[in-house]
């Protein structure tokens, strides 16, 4: 694709998959494991704050043990060898792309982070958090996981809008494209007159709103996909 400098691109749960971290919505995923309301709303903590902490230590050390795939290495040099800009946004709470070297924005917080409810510090979160943590900011015992649940607001979109909104290109990497602000992203890149690429196992919410498709696992589409961007293809 000819004139392409400014590129954004969305990972969601499917560029972790092949490295071993379930995703949410497939045939067996974390929300057919745990019911929303019970892990990942402000309520739920409030209400059992154990059971919270629970589900996201689980997800803590299964990511700590993970590795990032060939999908993730594929973004990392991307950013790496790209002459233009590129912001890497993730839906995922995961360190893979980290792991990987890339520079990458967590829009929904990240596992390896903790949050002080009452002054808003944050820290290193330890493999497992527990009910009543002291922050060791303001010594408050209101630490919680650094995620942003439903009901909340997700981190930095004012600046990713910004870039959408400036983008020639916008890829998504498996997303299902049913939760918003996210899910949207497509649309503002397309009214910026962005070329929009889908890549995923199969079709998503969104993939009527993408320009390209290009279906498979990411671990094997998104490397070939890089190679092209690169070659300016
Ligand atoms: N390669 C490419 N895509 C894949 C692969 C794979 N190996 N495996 C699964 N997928 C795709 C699925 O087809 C699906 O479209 O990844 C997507 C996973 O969708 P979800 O489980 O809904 O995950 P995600 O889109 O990241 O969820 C968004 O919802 O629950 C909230 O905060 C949570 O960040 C999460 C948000």
């Amino acid at each position: 694709m000819q004139g392409i400098e400014r590129i954004v691109i969305l990972t969601g749960a499917g560029i972790s998959a092949e490295s071993g971290l379930g995703t949410f919505r497939d045939e067996g995923g974390l929300w057919a494991q745990h019911r929303i309301e019970d892990v990942a709303t402000p309520d739920a903590f409030g209400r059992n704050p154990a059971l919270v902490h629970e589900f996201y230590n689980a997800r803590r050390r299964q990511a700590a043990d993970a590795a990032p795939n060939a999908a993730h290495a594929a973004l990392a040099r991307l950013q790496a060898d790209w002459s233009g800009e590129l912001m890497l946004v993730t839906q995922n709470v995961d360190g893979l792309h980290e792991k990987a070297g890339a520079d990458v924005i967590h829009m929904h917080g990240q596992l390896d982070s903790a949050l002080c409810a009452a002054c808003a510090y944050r820290w290193p979160a330890p493999l497992d958090m527990s009910v009543g943590e002291i922050c060791p900011s303001c010594g408050a015992p209101k630490a919680r996981p650094d995620i942003v649940w439903f009901g909340e607001m997700p981190y930095h979109v004012e600046r990713i809008l910004d870039a959408l909104q400036a983008c020639d290109l916008f890829a998504a990497v498996g997303t299902s494209g049913q939760v918003y602000p996210a899910a949207g992203f497509v649309e503002e890149a397309r009214i910026a007159g962005a070329r929009t690429v889908e890549l995923n196992l199969r079709d998503s919410d969104m993939s009527y709103a993408f320009e390209y498709h290009i279906t498979g696992p990411a671990s094997e589409t998104v490397p070939r996909w890089v190679d092209r961007v690169l070659a300016g293809g």
